[in-house]
């Protein structure tokens, strides 16, 4: 029998697209710890440092903007890629009714355009390796609504449906394609959003574990879905939520 252990992806080259603080931060930190050659992405120069310093064997930083052609090339031109981590995404929250074009394209640009173009581009160096898997960082919000939320839920929702027609495709070069939907967590992303004590109380009330997620939950689902340990799963998410979508 086999299980998690140190040696999970030695020899196994990991992308991970936006590492450089939060939930990539540690699907990239956890990559590393499990021997992994991490390709940690991101546009901040000193997070990236950071995170080589702390792995030094196993972090190779590329300080470059995840939604560039340059990058796209970058990632085709790989010898090898054995796991990707699409977790670069972003939110503007505000009432539908009011939502500027600027917000619009700027979300539907990082969470579905982006996404989509560096799946493509890493097709190719997937099809290099033995066999290999794609995590798509979606959200709760792909599988329900909120308010003020429905420009993000869209694109998460996008996330979703992607993922299972990735899946689908991508399956005959045993490339695998799942999702990690998570509960809100403490990240840069939303630290702003719970100083408002009454939108704090919405998310607790709504979380039936009563807490937050922490990026180390996230993490653990995204290291095991890049994992052989999930060789079986494909097309599906893990919901990282508290139990927020089964009420
Ligand atoms: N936090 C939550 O509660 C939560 C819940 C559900 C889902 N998610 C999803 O989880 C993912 C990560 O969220 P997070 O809260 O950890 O975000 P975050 O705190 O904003 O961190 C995002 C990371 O991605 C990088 N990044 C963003 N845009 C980039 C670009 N164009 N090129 C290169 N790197 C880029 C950022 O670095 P630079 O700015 O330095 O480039 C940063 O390192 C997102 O897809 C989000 O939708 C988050």
């Amino acid at each position: 029998m086999t299980g998690f252990n140190r040696e999970l992806f030695v020899n196994r080259t990991i992308l991970v697209a936006g590492a450089g603080k939060g939930i990539g931060l540690a699907c990239a930190q956890m990559a590393a710890a499990h021997g992994g050659n991490v390709i940690a992405v991101a546009r901040t120069k000193a997070d990236l440092d950071a995170l080589a310093k702390q792995y030094p064997d196993n972090i190779t930083s590329w300080v470059m903007d995840v939604t560039s052609e340059e990058f796209f090339a970058r990632v085709k031109s790989l010898p090898v890629l054995h796991g990707l981590v699409n977790n670069a995404g972003l939110n503007r929250i505000g009432p539908m009714e009011e939502q500027p074009n600027e917000n619009i394209d700027a979300v539907i640009d990082l969470n579905i355009r982006t996404l989509y173009k560096i799946s493509q581009a890493a097709i190719a160096p997937m099809k290099r390796a033995d066999c290999a898997a794609i995590v798509n960082m979606s959200s709760q919000m792909g599988f329900v609504g909120s308010p003020n939320r429905t420009l993000y839920c869209m694109s998460k929702h996008a996330v979703e449906g992607v993922t299972k027609a990735m899946a689908v495709e991508l399956a005959e070069h045993d490339i695998r394609v799942n999702t990690v939907a998570p509960t809100f967590v403490l990240t840069p992303m939303t630290k702003p959003m719970f100083e408002d004590e009454d939108f704090k109380k919405f998310v607790y009330d709504m979380i039936p574990l009563g807490r937050l997620g922490k990026v180390e939950d996230i993490a653990n689902s995204c290291t095991f879905l890049l994992s052989d340990l999930a060789s079986m799963i494909t097309g599906t998410s893990i919901k990282v939520d508290g139990g927020w979508t089964a009420r």
